[in-house]
């Protein structure tokens, strides 16, 4: 007589390059950030991005399973312990749908090689730092927003944010607040930022692409200061692909140049990671 016994264990952690969860912040159906632990190798420099993901399906041919890994940048900046990363949740995206689930504790995998061109490195000295994103492509300049190295080399830092709907500005919105009330990052921050959001398809009390508010000089307005000039204004682009190529038609009619980390210049730009 054989006796089937069922011994659950706890799988032991086989991920490579695993990276455990430390912290989930749902920001609403559509966003959530999370924090993990940094492995003590990894050293980054602030707006660089690395490849992030779970562990696919197994294939039912092979057998075998592949990591299933994007794109995503790294919203905490170089000096902080652990890491932040922001991410939409794409119902059937083949990783945000299974990403959106992880809780503290869990494991992601994380490939130690951070790469990317929305870093100061890529531009030449400036004045005025421009970020302009859509989307979740605020998750650089979150970094950036916090890398004292910004604030050194510029006189002013302004964030321009659009999101279709109010609560998709919230986390920036709270990380500018908490920037300027936190004892020690405000310190970094010299009282140089400024937050120009907007929203598109929601009431708001300024709205409109960033796009349009660029070359309608209404942020220039708003703000109270010059329009954008080659001789003091540096950018850094994030959103997705259209935004990004109407932004840089934008810039290029101010006389920005495209700058890379080979060759800097005066606005770089990256595309924001979509699912
Ligand atoms: P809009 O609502 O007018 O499309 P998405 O969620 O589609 O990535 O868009 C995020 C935000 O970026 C939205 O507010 C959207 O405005 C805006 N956006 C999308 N494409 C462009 C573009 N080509 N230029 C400027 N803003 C854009």
């Amino acid at each position: 007589q054989s006796q089937v016994t069922e011994v659950k264990t706890k799988p032991v952690p086989t991920l490579p390059d695993a990276a455990k969860v430390l912290e989930v912040t749902h920001w609403d159906d559509r966003l959530f950030s999370f924090k993990v632990e940094r492995p003590q190798t990894l050293r980054f420099r602030s707006g660089e991005f690395v490849m992030i993901g779970l562990m696919g399906d197994v294939n039912p041919t092979t057998g075998k399973q592949k990591p299933l890994l994007r794109a995503y940048s790294i919203a905490s900046p170089s000096w902080e312990e652990h890491l932040e990363f922001y991410s939409i949740k794409v119902q059937d995206g083949p990783l945000t749908s299974r990403l959106q689930h992880i809780g503290v504790g869990d494991e992601i995998i994380l490939r130690p090689k951070p790469v990317g061109t929305l870093v100061v490195d890529a531009l030449l000295p400036g004045k005025r730092l421009w970020m302009f994103a859509t989307g979740t492509g605020i998750a650089p300049f979150a970094s950036l927003m916090r890398e004292p190295e910004v604030f050194e080399k510029f006189d002013e830092v302004i964030l321009m944010h659009t999101c279709r709907q109010v609560s998709e500005l919230e986390y920036g919105r709270q990380l500018v607040e908490f920037i300027k009330s936190d004892e020690m990052l405000s310190e970094i921050e010299q009282g140089k930022l400024r937050y120009y959001p907007t929203t598109t398809r929601e009431e708001f009390h300024h709205m409109g692409r960033v796009t349009d508010n660029l070359s309608s000089g209404k942020v220039f307005e708003d703000l109270g200061i010059a329009p954008i000039n080659p001789e003091t204004d540096r950018g850094m682009v994030c959103g997705n692909l259209a935004f990004n190529k109407d932004i840089m038609v934008i810039l290029d009619g101010f006389g920005l140049r495209e700058g890379a980390n080979s060759e800097p210049k005066e606005y770089v730009v990256e595309k924001a990671f979509v699912d």
